[in-house]
């Protein structure tokens, strides 16, 4: 296939067909998404989007543990991690289509994330550096269709963070004309999009951690490993004690973290297992049970903190926030999270089940039919680029 071909199909087609992929930080499995994307008359920059098929299938513990072991490992291990990875999201991609009855011929391309293997925040005037692996050149001669990856690099390569990128996608799903509305994503870290009726205004951070202590927790006993290493819908907390001393030394270790204004964010150094390392014996005397619920009863106070400081003092009128992610599956965490945003009057909304794990993998649909179409995908006010940008790199099949 010619290169620009894709492109000429991209800008001609009024319907198109494209299959997002999302491997997140959790490192919990791929979520695929094949959406229809429609252009609507006089909304040049809100087409309409129908999610036509999706899945998100769990990684294996042998993959899971070579994907903690690449982390910490050689450039050798993450390039045969990227190798890995990008084959079994092609088998992925072709299994579903195929199950689906979606001709590959009828889609457009494929907008993969990747799997983020480093990401260091900008600093001191030092940009932010990033690596999504999953080789983009084995996903299209897998698929046959063309591949858009490597999004971060050019929002940073303008000034930004390289993070986050769904801001966009948010508010042409999500966005209303005359209502300021929110979208809350719990995957590893929790991020809010909070969206006002014009793009210029978007504010988009990182609020705090979401699962990534409660897996950290939940992965620190046997009684934990052997429940999945998660809190699954909530069980374990439910069974356990919340312990004030935890919690305090939790909130002391990270409370300028969360009083530092936006935008800003995080990742496994700031909220990873090395958090419950820094608490240290606050956190090992307690059982499984305990260490999980009060490790929940952070997350949810630290979202808590987010809104109460940085949201509606800003967006006094909101009151709908929309949640998706894993964490929306963990009973105890949203009853906690509802109960503390209702004091700030705020309504917790869930999205159609369908969606809940697959709203990332839409994003990325979504923004790689914008690279597609020249039309750039970045939200400077929440990445801190200096402009707007076209993200990403476009790999056409072999043939
Ligand atoms: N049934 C469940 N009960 C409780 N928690 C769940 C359940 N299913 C998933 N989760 C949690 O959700 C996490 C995965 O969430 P998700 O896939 O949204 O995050 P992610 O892959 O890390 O994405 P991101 O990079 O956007 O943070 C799991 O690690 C787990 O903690
Ligand atoms: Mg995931």
């Amino acid at each position: 296939m010619q290169p620009w071909s894709v492109i000429d199909r991209a800008q001609t087609a009024d319907a198109r067909l494209v299959v997002g992929l999302m491997s997140g930080m959790s490192m919990d499995g791929l979520d695929v998404a094949v959406v229809r994307i429609t252009e609507r008359a006089g909304a040049p920059e809100r087409p309409s989007v129908e999610l036509v098929a999706g899945e998100s299938t769990a990684y294996d513990d042998e993959l899971k543990g070579r994907m903690r072991g690449a982390l910490a490992g050689t450039p050798g291990d993450v390039a045969a991690l990227s190798a890995e990875l990008a084959e079994l999201w092609a088998h992925d991609v072709v299994e579903l289509l195929d199950r689906k009855g979606i001709d590959r011929g009828d889609v457009l391309a494929i907008g993969a994330h990747g799997q983020t293997v480093h990401h260091t925040p900008r600093a001191d005037g030092a940009p932010a550096i990033t690596l999504q692996v999953g080789d983009a050149a084995r996903l299209a001669a897998g698929t046959g269709l063309p591949v858009v990856a490597d999004f971060r690099q050019a929002d940073i390569a303008a000034g930004g963070e390289g993070a986050p990128l769904i801001p966009l996608a948010d508010w042409i799903l999500f966005g209303e004309p005359d209502e300021v509305t929110a979208c809350q994503n719990l995957g590893n870290i929790a991020n809010v999009t909070v969206l006002p009726p014009t793009t210029d205004e978007i504010l988009a951070f990182d609020t705090g951690p979401a699962n990534a202590l409660i897996d950290a927790a939940a992965r620190s006993t046997d009684e934990g490993r052997a429940a999945g290493g998660i809190d699954k819908d909530g069980a374990l907390s439910a069974t356990g004690d919340i312990d004030n001393d935890l919690l305090l030394a939790l909130y002391t270790k990270r409370s300028a973290w969360l009083a530092e204004k936006p935008p800003k964010s995080a990742g496994f150094e700031t909220f990873g297992p090395g958090l419950l390392d820094e608490v240290g014996d606050a956190f090992t005397r307690l059982g499984a049970a305990d260490r999980v619920r009060t490790v929940v009863e952070y997350t949810a106070l630290a979202l808590r903190d987010a809104y109460a400081w940085h949201v509606v003092t800003r967006f006094p009128e909101l009151e709908r926030v929309r949640f998706s992610g894993g964490g929306c599956h963990n009973r105890m965490l949203m009853t906690r999270i509802g109960a503390l945003l209702a004091d700030l009057g705020l309504v917790v909304e869930a999205l159609d089940p369908t969606w809940t794990d697959l709203k990332e993998a839409v994003g990325f649909a979504l923004l790689a039919d914008r690279t597609l179409r020249g039309l750039p995908g970045n939200v400077p006010s929440a990445t801190g680029a200096a402009h707007p940008v076209v993200l990403g790199a476009v790999t056409p099949p072999p043939r």
